[in-house]
């Protein structure tokens, strides 16, 4: 049985503020900020007190117990943009000591399909434009406790050569200040390894930032807060529960994962339904939408408005006022709650609104469970610290200009897998659906920008992340076209009028909403050559079959 009872009746649990960190080894390596960042498995309390313990896969420093958490403990790192700055080096390592994986694994999987064992894993920093192809754990250069590696298990179709891991991964962290985060990328079985645990936030900070900081502009410390947003499900006995059949169709094999995961318990930095004390000022929030497939539009319950400063490649040159906000998962904001004009002890609560699949699914949301994410109480005395207020210029007008080299057009789509579910995947307009395994279509030139047109011919909006270089959103439009995915699209009739602009988008970015029946266009700078993956961030469609190689050259 599922434990789905309303949320605000729980006792609910504190949020720890500000969230754990780890702390850099300076000297093993001199000039870097060195991490080992290992796995494994442990107890830990996201339900809330009286409600038992749960078991998850986390990541930690294995010289010290403490400080392995779900999700992870947050890497804190400067910019190399200016002198304080230092690389980031991660030794990853894998050394559960189990065969067994915590949840049901679909071996009917692409990826999962062979004879890999069940515990293995790779860790992705998600958000860096510039990285080694190695550094950036390609999904099928996994290694496993026992000492297999994924490289010994590609399947040779695909004619390309996996870049394995580095010991350690190098991050430069060479780009301006935003929030990023690490999670596993498994091929084939990412939405466990995830869904597991394995997550953790990175925070990037750069001069331009600090400033800020420090003129008291934007809040910082106490007043600075993450929020790592996942859904889960649970046993009554306190363990994750994850779907492992599909009943809706009779010739998948027995033990199967459905198309998406949606849970009703809203977890935050793994805490279900928290609350946060608050003082009557400005807080700032840094959110990451590490849901498997759920999407939230987020609003106050006192209807008041919020200020998002930026996103996923960071700030936007200005404040954006909004109401309200969508977040897909694998895209990150940063946000400020003004709570100086909230009475003493009033309770205001962050709200979602988006139903599953989104935007138009039939799993709406339910009052006192997915509706609901965190409850802020305004309980504190105002301390010594002087409210300021926001900054009116958040960055340096941005003078780089995007000359696309070319334009390429790519589809999201929809089949039947072997075993006649729905497989959500990718390919080109032209030559039509694409699977993981066929050689690379995406093939653009190193420091090189290009347009990407995305049609999303589906019916659903999915998340498009891409690894290697960060992107600006120039438009949306609706289109219609013929129904023949397999070969392409044809007869294209794109709307001459444009969705929109959604203020708090145009940033730089590395994951973009496609909403269905439209066509996203974006230009992209791709910072470094080598092997990477594009996919959708849907964790059930990257493993299932909604990621493609991406090789630049
Ligand atoms: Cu957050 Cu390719 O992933
Ligand atoms: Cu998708």
């Amino acid at each position: 049985a599922m434990i789905r009872k309303a949320a605000f009746s729980l006792p609910l649990t504190n949020l720890l503020a500000p969230h754990y960190q780890f702390k850099p080894d300076t000297k093993t390596y001199s000039g870097s900020d060195f991490y080992k960042l290992n796995i494994d498995r442990i107890k830990t309390h996201i339900l809330p007190p009286g409600f038992p313990a749960t078991t998850v896969d986390a990541y930690g420093d294995c010289d010290c117990m403490e400080t392995f958490s779900y999700p992870a403990h947050t890497i804190i790192a400067n910019s190399t943009l200016d002198k304080r700055g230092k690389q980031t080096l991660i030794q990853f390592n894998d050394n559960r000591d189990v065969t067994t994986h915590l949840l049901p694994l679909d071996a009917s999987i692409h990826g999962a399909d062979r004879a890999e064992p069940q515990i293995r894993s790779v860790v992705h920093l998600h958000g860096f434009k510039q990285v080694d192809e190695k550094s950036d754990g390609y999904p099928e250069a996994w290694k496993s406790p026992l000492g297999k590696k994924g490289e010994d298990f590609v399947n040779s179709e695909s004619g390309h050569s996996v870049p394995h891991n580095p010991d350690p991964f190098v991050q430069q962290n060479k780009q301006a200040a935003s929030l990023l985060w690490f999670h596993d990328h498994t091929l084939g079985i990412t939405r466990l390894n995830v869904y597991a645990g394995l997550a953790g936030l990175y925070v990037l900070r750069d001069n331009n930032e600090q400033a800020m900081i420090d003129n008291g502009s934007l809040p910082s410390g106490a007043y600075e807060i993450p929020l790592a947003l996942q859904d889960r499900m649970f046993h009554t006995d306190g363990s994750l529960a994850y779907p492992d059949r599909n009943p809706e169709i009779k010739s998948a094999p027995k033990l199967s994962m459905l198309p998406e995961f949606f849970g009703k318990v809203i977890v935050v930095n793994g805490i279900a339904w928290p609350y946060l004390e608050v003082e009557p000022r400005k807080y700032r929030f840094r959110l990451l939408n590490g849901s498997n497939a759920r999407f939230y539009s987020l609003t106050l319950s006192n209807s008041a408005g919020f200020y998002v400063l930026g996103t996923e490649g960071g700030f936007l040159p200005a404040p954006v006022p909004t109401k309200s906000l969508t977040i897909g998962p694998g895209e990150r904001y940063d946000f400020v709650i003004d709570f100086s004009a909230a009475a003493h002890n009033q309770t205001i609560i962050l709200k979602n609104s988006a139903n599953s699949p989104y935007p138009d699914g039939d799993d709406k949301v339910t009052a006192g469970l997915d509706d609901q994410i965190i409850q802020f109480r305004v309980t504190q005395p105002l301390s010594s610290v002087p409210r300021k207020s926001l900054p009116t210029r958040l960055r340096l007008p941005d003078t780089t200009v995007l000359k696309p080299v070319k334009t390429h057009q790519v589809l999201l789509a929809e089949t039947v897998d072997p075993h006649g579910r729905v497989l959500p995947i990718l390919g080109t307009v032209k030559e039509g659906i694409k699977h993981w395994m066929a050689p690379p279509t995406e093939v653009p030139k190193a420091f090189t920008t290009e347009t990407w047109e995305i049609y999303n011919h589906t019916v659903d909006a999915h998340p498009v992340h891409l690894h290697g270089g960060h992107f600006k959103i120039i438009d949306r439009r609706t289109f219609s076209a013929d129904d023949n995915d397999l070969k392409g699209l044809t007869h294209i009739k794109l709307s001459t009028v444009l969705e929109p602009k959604i203020p708090y988008e145009q940033t730089w970015k590395d994951t973009v909403i496609a909403w269905p029946g439209q066509m996203t266009r974006i230009n992209v700078k791709f910072e470094n050559a080598g092997l990477f993956v594009w996919h959708c961030h849907i964790l059930e469609h990257e493993d299932h079959d909604m990621m493609r190689p991406l090789s630049v050259q």
